[in-house]
């Protein structure tokens, strides 16, 4: 069984029954390494409907989004390689996306004009995903978003995303095979599909009901709400993928749809079992502001005899100073501005959970019964209290 190119199929011909099912709309991912086959999974889901043309990218929405995004109504969008996103913007597209409502405009009269609405499904891809996008930027997504695109881990750890290669001899070749037949044969499934479905309407739409019920009676998941919002989305591409058997359209076999995306399903829940926490979440966004700017917004702060800091100092000219590095115990403390750290290094989360974590792992410099201390004696200067994290945070020391 091909479970990923199964999931694909599906979920191309999934989009049109969103609103008999009663679905709201949203996203799926497919995570993994390079050159595993990923894009190629696009390919084979674009063919459903039509031609090459209809395989976009995350680069090419840019402005076209809610155009794109309206031609795709009640169907599948297909999106290519979210690395080419534009980072500051991902959060705000999955969101536009998912809940199917664009930008609200005013003509030049002040007039608010129609708001632009869709429902669809997504498809995309990267060999990274929304939440350590969000992260490089130091952002922390809220857990709605990620419950909008559900990342599937797409590497079988046999041959990519295929786990077996049937007659060919790799996967490389087989990528290639799919890709190539998917130029010359497209289009034809998905109007036969809807063909078949409106031929019998109330029929076919009670059928799709019971795959759809089906498939979340054979998950055993635990019966919490976020859990089932995206269950319902997995549920609804089983049903596509049931109907098209049912059909006679796909050469799999009645249950291969169900079982296939019950794997795919199942990626997805240990995937998000083995996401951050909010406090994670929380230490995760310290650790990359320091990161990010420990050269050029922290000052080296020197202290009688001791070194300026554990790593050359490049830049001198320190602007929009969020604080002060010092080398102590064998390691670079980093203090940092109380406003800064609210409101800079914790934003979107909430700062003092952050501190009682970075105090609670033995990150945090502090006085008794504090989150902060005074800056370290300097002759030239006040001793502000701050917040002084440990270089350790990083994976820093000397030891
Ligand atoms: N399962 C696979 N096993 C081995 N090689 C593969 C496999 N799938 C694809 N390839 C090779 O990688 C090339 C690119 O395939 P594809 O674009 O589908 O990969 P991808 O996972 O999207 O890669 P990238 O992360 O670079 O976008 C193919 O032309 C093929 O040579
Ligand atoms: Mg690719």
């Amino acid at each position: 069984m091909f479970k990923m190119l199964i999931f694909a199929v599906s979920l191309s011909l999934a989009g049109t029954l969103l609103k008999d099912l009663n679905v709201p709309g949203g996203g799926f991912h497919v995570v993994g390494g390079s050159s595993i086959g990923k894009s190629t999974i696009n390919h084979v889901a674009v063919s459903v409907w039509g031609d090459r043309s209809r395989f976009k990218t995350w680069r090419s929405t840019g402005n076209a989004l809610e155009q794109i995004a309206l031609i795709h109504n009640d169907n599948t969008l297909i999106l290519d390689e979210i690395g080419e996103a534009n980072k500051y913007e991902m959060d705000n597209i999955v969101y536009m996306l998912a809940n199917g409502t664009g930008k609200e405009r005013s003509n030049k009269g002040f007039e608010n004009r129609e708001t632009k609405t869709w429902r669809l499904l997504f498809l995309s891809n990267g060999e990274i995903d929304l939440r350590s996008i969000m992260q490089s930027i130091g952002k922390s997504p809220k857990d709605g978003q990620t419950l909008q695109i559900a990342n599937i881990p797409a590497d079988t750890g046999k041959f990519g995303v295929f786990e077996n290669l049937h007659e060919f001899p790799s996967g490389s070749e087989l990528a290639d095979h799919l890709k190539d037949k998917a130029e010359y044969h497209h289009g034809s499934l998905g109007m036969a599909f809807i063909e078949k479905y409106i031929e019998n309407h109330s029929r076919n739409k009670e059928r799709a009901k019971f795959f759809f019920d089906e498939f979340k009676n054979r998950i055993q998941a635990e019966n919490d709400s976020q859990v089932s919002r995206v269950l319902s989305r997995f549920a609804l591409v089983a049903a596509a993928g049931e109907l098209a058997s049912e059909f006679g359209l796909v050469s799999w076999e009645p249950e291969d749809a169900i079982k296939a995306i019950a794997e795919c399903f199942n990626s997805w829940l240990e995937d998000r079992g083995s996401g951050n926490t909010e406090t994670e979440e929380a230490l995760n966004q310290v650790k990359s502001f320091i990161e990010r700017n420990e050269d050029s917004r922290f000052e080296a702060l020197q202290t009688g005899s001791q070194p300026l800091s554990s790593q050359p100092v490049f830049n001198t000219v320190i602007r929009d100073k969020a604080g002060f590095k010092h080398y102590e115990n064998r390691q670079d403390v980093y203090y940092i501005y109380p406003e800064t750290f609210k409101n800079e290094v914790c934003k979107g989360i909430c700062y003092k959970t952050a501190l009682s974590e970075l105090r609670e792992k033995g990150f945090l410099k502090h006085d008794a019964d504090r989150f902060d201390c005074k800056l370290p004696s300097n002759s030239t200067k006040k001793r502000p209290r701050m917040y002084a994290i440990l270089g350790e945070l990083l994976g820093e020391s000397d030891d």
